[in-house]
């Protein structure tokens, strides 16, 4: 079996990570081994020519450096300030500055030189992510003739937001140097055959093989998945989930996101405010814990969404709180999967209301975790990826704060024989479609696409 080199902007060298691809794909590299090369973390004014080691049981990382100039333009640049809005549908928080594209490209280029010395001939290559869409096109210039794969864990954006980009094309002419392109849900493949139509040259061809710039390739969907047995353990054997319980006296609602505006927090801050406004029976009953570690800081949107949600959580506490019952508790920090797993599990409803999201794992990983005797209940935004197959859920409209509040009321007066039988059917899609079909399934793919 040839060897497996996972390329991604997130590589975990530390605890607890939170974002979806680093839980993903450390999943999948348990299960396969291989190699795993990505950012350090590390900004020295010299970054080392060459990558580091970091040897682990299960599989190998290798990490490279970058000067704190290539990780402003490159990560909060044009990553985080240009394509994370446009793949969100947020053109009015874009920052757009030629300086940002242009250390964009250069990391890519340089990533690619570092990384080419240590590809083996019969080396499988799997890009992940917007950070690195160029990576592809940077590797073949330098003699790769590997096949290379590219998943995006994000949405891909409609023609109206691709052509937001500082250059549209050259995007395409990326995308076209991989061999296959993998997308989370059929919404982003439509965005994408529509956008590579409009703005550059797509011929398709059989089955899901295309013309893209004058390269054949081909693209399909992989929704992802998590790694469930494992996160169903994790959830049964937590500590201390009756004592907590008992603790607090009400029924909670939890969320867990990174602090993002893509999140849809404030939202989800407002339908529970209107909820508590319009539904006094639920006060000191239900209690809502938001776990959000902040993320991307250096970015202006993203201080915005903190100052807005710390401000309306303070809001709403102080106009509904008594001596006995805080209605949000807010925890801006990453906890153990442990810890998560059995607070998913204790908490009555689950929170998911993004306003524009690839897939959203905590959906998956909150079905996984609940007690199938007594299971609470998903809230789902229809614009997270994992409402294309979750739709036993509360599916909801995240903009709109009445139809959330209701949503939230329907799942506590909610039988537990109408909770057991929508689990069921959200659990049997959870077991089925994990992460391990995800990654088999792309990896299977990749081997007749080149
Ligand atoms: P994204 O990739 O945009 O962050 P996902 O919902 O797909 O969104 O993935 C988020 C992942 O990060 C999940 O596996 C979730 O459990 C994890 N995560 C999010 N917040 C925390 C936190 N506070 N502590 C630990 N893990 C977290
Ligand atoms: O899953 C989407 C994603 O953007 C990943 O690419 C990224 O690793 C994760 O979310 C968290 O974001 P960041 O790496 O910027 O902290």
């Amino acid at each position: 079996m040839s060897r497996l080199v996972v390329i991604s902007n997130r590589l975990p060298l530390g605890d607890n990570p939170s974002g979806g691809l680093v839980v993903a794909l450390q999943d999948s590299l348990r299960n396969s081994g291989g190699l795993w090369i990505g950012f350090s973390g590390e900004t020295p004014s010299e970054p080392a020519d060459s990558l580091e080691y970091h040897p682990g049981a299960e599989y190998q990382r290798a990490s490279f450096d970058l000067t704190p100039a290539d990780h402003e333009a490159y990560y909060l640049g044009y990553s985080n300030s240009v394509l994370w809005p446009l793949c969100h549908g947020r053109a009015d928080l874009t920052d757009i500055d030629p300086d940002y594209g242009e250390g964009y490209r250069r990391v890519n280029a340089r990533i690619a030189a570092l990384v080419a010395p240590h590809i083996r001939p019969d080396d499988r290559i799997w890009v992940h992510d917007y950070q690195l869409f160029p990576l592809a096109a940077e590797l073949r210039a330098r003699g790769i003739g590997n096949p290379i794969g590219h998943f995006l864990h994000i949405p891909f954006p409609g023609p109206e937001n691709c052509a937001v980009m500082p250059d549209p094309h050259e995007l395409f002419e990326w995308l076209s140097q991989y061999d296959l392109l993998g997308f989370q849900t059929h919404r982003d493949l439509a965005n994408f055959t529509e956008s590579a139509r409009q703005l550059a040259e797509l011929i398709p061809l059989e089955g899901n093989r295309i013309r893209l710039c004058g390269r054949e390739l081909r693209r399909d969907v992989f929704p992802i998945g998590i790694d469930t047995a494992s996160f169903i353990e994790e959830a049964r054997t937590a500590q201390d989930v009756d004592r907590m319980r008992s603790l607090t006296g009400a029924q909670m609602m939890i969320g867990v996101d990174r602090l993002d505006y893509s999140k849809g927090i404030p939202q989800r801050f407002r339908a529970f405010q209107l909820l508590l406004e319009n539904h006094v029976e639920f006060h000191e009953k239900i209690s809502f814990l938001q776990i959000a570690p902040p993320t991307r800081e250096e970015v202006e949107a993203y201080q915005d969404i903190r100052e807005e949600t710390e401000h309306l959580a303070g809001r709403i506490n102080g106009q509904f709180a008594t001596v006995n019952w805080t209605p949000i508790r807010f925890i801006h920090r990453p906890l153990p999967r442990n810890v998560l797993a059995g607070l998913y599990r204790q908490a009555r409803i689950g929170l998911v209301t993004p306003l524009a999201d690839g897939m959203n794992l905590v959906a998956k990983e909150y079905v996984a975790a609940q007690d199938v005797s007594d299971p609470g209940v998903l809230i789902l935004s229809r614009f997270a990826g994992a409402a294309e197959t979750m739709q036993d859920a509360l599916v909801v409209n995240p903009h709109d704060p009445h139809e959330m509040a209701e949503a939230m009321a329907q799942a506590m007066h909610m039988t537990a024989n109408e909770r057991r039988q929508r689990h069921s059917v959200l659990l049997r899609d959870v077991v089925e479609h994990d992460v391990s079909w995800w990654s088999a399934r792309y990896l299977d793919a990749l081997a007749g696409a080149s």
